[in-house]
């Protein structure tokens, strides 16, 4: 299985969004990973629908949406029409998980959990058979540049023994030494915002990401 690299966007300058999705994927990027945070489930706010429709115009390359947000549900819908291939939702968020995957695989997009640093991968025990993916959070979700969790090492290890051949993401603290503990571990697609984003080559970047198998 081959290591995919989806740079958020979170770290790009936003007065020239599109221009910045664009540099990435000729760099390299497999997929465009876009955090929509709520300033309730985390504290700070991002970015909805609309922009996701926009970048969706610029570029055919998945389109991997994080929700960092109190009762997905509500949401779901909206991603999907405005473009989203892959929605994540966070399990402490949502009281109904198992209707909310299936709601996403209904609008035709892959369904992922996220699970945060202090969650167990037992909390999805009885839900790990509806999952296209998971996403472990190497840092506590709502700000690009946090350092990553070495603890989080462990679960990884354990989500890719629940998941098979299936997608085991992570996101937060991703540069080019936590990429080969966490791809060594068995995370097959890498989040990265702050070290692609503040590299002045993207490709190198992605590049020093993408050197290891699982
Ligand atoms: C954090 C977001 C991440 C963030 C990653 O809550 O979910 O996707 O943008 O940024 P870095 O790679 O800088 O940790
Ligand atoms: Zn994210």
């Amino acid at each position: 299985m081959s290591v995919r690299i989806a740079p958020s966007i979170l770290s790009a300058d936003f007065c020239r969004l599109g221009e910045e999705i664009n540099a990435v994927v000729e760099s390299g990027a497999d997929l465009i990973h876009f955090d929509v945070m709520d300033g309730q489930f985390v504290p700070n706010l991002t970015m909805g629908p609309p922009v996701l429709a926009s970048i969706r115009s610029v570029t055919e390359v998945p389109l991997d949406v994080h929700l960092m947000i109190d009762e997905p549900e509500r949401y779901v819908e909206d991603f999907a029409n405005a473009g989203a291939d892959i929605i994540s939702f966070h399990v402490e968020a949502t009281q109904h998980p198992h209707r909310l995957i299936h709601k996403i695989k209904d609008l035709g997009c892959q369904a992922g959990i996220a699970l945060n640093p202090s969650t167990s991968q037992d909390e999805i025990e009885y839900l790990v058979d509806e999952l296209d993916m998971v996403l472990v959070m190497t840092v506590n979700p709502g700000f690009s540049g946090q350092s990553f969790i070495p603890d989080m090492i462990e679960k990884i290890r354990n989500v890719r023994a629940m998941m098979g051949d299936r997608d085991v993401e992570v996101d937060g603290g991703i540069d080019n030494q936590t990429a080969r503990l966490v791809s060594e571990a068995g995370a097959n697609i890498l989040v990265s915002g702050s070290y692609i984003y503040g590299h002045t080559s993207y490709m190198e970047a992605i590049e020093s990401l993408r050197d290891y198998t699982v």
